[in-house]
């Protein structure tokens, strides 16, 4: 079997999170997602949270300095060894760069670059429904994919909240620097061959089965 240390690409609100937590759940490794980080820090006050409020506020991206040293941080963590699903970083050719460093101190390299291509319109629709579970992170949609009992977290039943940087006019300049920075990296892992594109819809089956099943495709399985 092929490790699997993955990187998901994608617009805000695109849906990595969602197969980030299914492909975890399917293979058994570890999510790096590191908006998750910064909320993390965030809800614990540390310096780093709340630096990274002042830049996740505007909608904007933090540092790349600081960032790449947090994920430096996590990935030499002894259950990243099995594998990683990377949800949110990297964000510019900048921190594709970091990572290739990071990778190479660590002797580690990636599998596969998940790519979800979704109209802006689309966008708006899934992050104006999104609930997010403060305890574990799983999001929800009050439409697309709602919790069994309203407010509450199907897989361990954290409280349901909804994110300061989800208003729509951050989620406008969210969807900008995604256009300016992040794109670009489509071309940049399309060249070394790694690009995935999944489809922009998840199958009448769910986002477990779907990762299931592309993971058997790709021999992680
Ligand atoms: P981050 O937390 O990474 O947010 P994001 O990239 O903007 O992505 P989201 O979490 O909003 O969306 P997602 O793609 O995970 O979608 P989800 O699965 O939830 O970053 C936040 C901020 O932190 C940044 O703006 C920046 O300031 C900072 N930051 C983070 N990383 C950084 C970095 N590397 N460098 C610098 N700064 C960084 O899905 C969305 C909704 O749609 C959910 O409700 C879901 O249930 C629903 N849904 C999902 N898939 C489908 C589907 N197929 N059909 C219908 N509904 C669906």
């Amino acid at each position: 079997m092929k490790k699997a240390n993955i990187i998901m690409l994608g617009a805000p609100g695109s849906g990595k999170g969602t197969r980030a937590v299914a492909l975890c759940e399917v293979l058994n490794i570890v999510q790096v997602a590191t908006g998750d980080l910064f909320r993390f820090n965030l809800k614990n006050k540390t310096e780093l949270g709340l630096l990274a409020k002042t830049y996740m506020d505007k909608g904007e991206l933090v540092p790349d300095g600081i960032t790449a040293d947090m994920v430096k941080q996590r990935l030499s963590e002894p259950d990243a060894k099995n594998g990683f699903v990377l949800d949110g970083f990297p964000r510019s050719i900048g921190q594709a760069e970091m990572l290739d460093k990071i990778l190479e101190d660590i002797g580690e390299s990636i599998s596969a670059v998940f790519y979800l291509d979704v109209p802006d319109d689309e966008i708006i629709r899934r992050i104006s429904g999104r609930m997010i579970c403060k305890d574990c992170q799983t999001p929800y949609h009050k439409e697309f994919n709602p919790p069994k009992v309203d407010g509450v977290c199907d897989k361990c039943g954290g409280q349901l909240f909804i994110r300061d940087d989800d208003k729509p006019e951050t989620v406008k300049k969210r969807l900008d620097v995604f256009k300016s920075s992040t794109k670009p990296l489509v071309d940049f892992y399309s060249k070394r061959g790694l690009i995935v594109k999944l489809p922009s819809e998840l199958s009448a089956s769910g986002a477990v089965a779907d990762m299931r099943e592309l993971s058997k495709k790709l021999g992680f399985i």
